[in-house]
């Protein structure tokens, strides 16, 4: 701001051919942006006063508590002589190698064992409706959750949470030499729950094809980051996801309906919206009705954002390129007072990497990065998303300005036993990173992702 404001008189006065009214009418002018950027600072500070009431409360105390991890890297494996280590200077091994590494003596800090796995079946006691970032979680049945790169559906009509991801519980291997890790396609599964820590299964509702290998769900292909959302028009329950071939270069988008949640969907088609490669991806739905489609494209090189068509079963002609040359995936949308705010991850296959959170005034752009909004943990913890990658953004009705940030820790040396990270992501004070916009404007708030070994959701939290 202040930078702004100087840069601007400098000019002015600098102007050889200025006369003294245009600098007396700039430096009105420059009142007048002073004044008007108090209110808004003002405006925003109201906010955060209000803010800062609700997250007052003895419960919200608890999610923004700041939790440092200590995590010991042990020192590297097998016996050197003292003279080799001294020719040799030791590798240092990152949390990152550690938590690659299947061997790792780290293994279980990132991924725990079926003895400390969340069940909510059990007696838990005081421990019931504690997430635990990271550990088995299993549903009503004893199993654990396949809900892999997931979103969720709130369904007014049944008053239900309904989770859907990849049901990955299959064995996962190289399809050649350069390939990712892949597990064949088994289906889109789905999770009923009343308090999002309960979950049914509800079964598979989207099957991979077994036999005809033309088909997009052909078993051989990918079917990722399925996303539903429901039409009020049309009455129908409709299915986003990115389907592409082992290799990854078919790079489209698939559409399935149901006319209940819990399925079973029809299988439409797939399509390269607006002709573009589209690889990750999710859905957003806008309290007008219209829902959007956003997406991975150009190499991954940007983000792709547009309407869907009133049925939500096609795009239309529009398209807004985003985020150009950030090369941003695995995208989570969601709006708060007016602002929509997107978190994002980089682009390193399976491996974590950093979260950026984006903010728009309008959903089509421009969207403006704000940085990185994980707080706690240790530094490499924040840098890696608390070894996770974002995959959507549940807002919690009653609790205005709190999400649930939905991420997966994936396992990339076995699939199916990826984990979840959810944690409590609050908006609100203001945002770290100056932004670039002139004279400050717009003022948004800071996006904020606490990490926690252990929390739960405000008792009452729903209403
Ligand atoms: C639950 O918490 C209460 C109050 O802190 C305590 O008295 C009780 O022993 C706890 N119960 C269990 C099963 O841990
Ligand atoms: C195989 O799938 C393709 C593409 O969906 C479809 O056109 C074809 O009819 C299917 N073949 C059989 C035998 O079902
Ligand atoms: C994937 O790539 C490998 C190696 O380049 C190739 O042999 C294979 O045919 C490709 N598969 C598909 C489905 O494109």
């Amino acid at each position: 701001m202040s930078g702004n404001c100087s840069q601007l008189m400098v000019r002015v006065l600098s102007g050889s051919r200025c006369s003294m009214s245009t600098v007396v009418w700039s430096f009105v002018g420059f009142l007048l942006m002073l004044h008007l950027y108090s209110l808004f600072s003002h405006k925003d500070a109201t906010s955060g006063e209000i803010q800062l009431q609700v997250t007052n409360h003895p419960s919200f105390r608890e999610l923004v508590e700041v939790e440092e991890e200590n995590i010991q890297i042990p020192p590297p494996r097998g016996k050197r002589s003292p003279r080799a280590a001294k020719r040799r200077p030791k590798r240092t091994t990152t949390l990152i190698d550690e938590f690659l590494d299947e061997n790792s003596q780290l293994r279980h800090v990132f991924f725990p064992d079926m003895k400390t796995a969340i069940d909510p079946m059990k007696d838990n006691g005081n421990d019931s409706f504690y997430y635990y970032p990271g550990r088995i979680w299993l549903d009503t049945e004893g199993a654990p959750i396949q809900a892999h790169g997931g979103g969720i559906l709130y369904d007014e009509r049944s008053r239900t949470y309904y989770w859907y991801g990849e049901y990955k519980d299959g064995p996962t291997y190289h399809a050649h030499k350069k390939a990712a890790a892949r597990v064949d396609i088994i289906g889109a599964g789905c999770y009923s729950s009343k308090d999002l820590w309960t979950w049914k299964n509800e079964g598979i509702v989207l099957a991979a094809e077994e036999t005809n290998e033309t088909h997009d769900l052909y078993k051989l292909n990918v079917l990722e980051r399925p996303k539903v959302i429901y039409n009020e028009n049309t009455g129908k329950y409709v299915m986003w996801m990115h389907i592409d071939d082992c290799n990854y270069t078919k790079a489209g988008v698939g559409v399935a309906i149901s006319d209940y949640p819990t399925g079973p969907f029809d299988y439409l088609y797939s399509m390269r919206p607006h002709g573009f490669e589209s690889r990750d991806m999710t859905l957003f739905k806008d309290d007008d009705g219209v829902a959007y489609l956003i997406y991975s494209s150009e190499d991954n090189s940007e983000l792709h954002i547009g309407p869907l068509t009133p049925d939500y079963l096609d795009v239309s002609n529009v398209v807004r390129r985003i985020l150009i040359g950030e090369h941003r995936e695995a995208p989570a949308l969601f709006k708060h007072q007016g602002t929509y705010y997107m978190i994002t991850s980089g682009c390193t296959g399976w491996a974590p990497n950093e979260a950026l959170v984006h903010a728009a005034e309008s959903v089509m752009g421009p969207w403006e990065t704000m940085g990185n909004p994980c707080i706690g943990g240790n530094k490499i913890f924040r840098q890696t998303t608390f070894f996770s990658q974002s995959t959507y953004v549940i807002p919690l009705p009653g609790l205005p300005g709190s999400y649930i940030f939905m991420a997966d820790r994936w396992n990339p040396a076995d699939l199916r036993d990826s984990r979840y990270v959810w944690l409590p992501l609050i908006v609100g004070g203001p945002a770290d990173r100056p932004l670039e916009y002139n004279f400050g404007f717009p003022l948004w708030s800071r996006v904020s992702i606490y990490w926690h070994k252990k929390w739960k959701l405000p008792s009452r939290w729903t209403g």
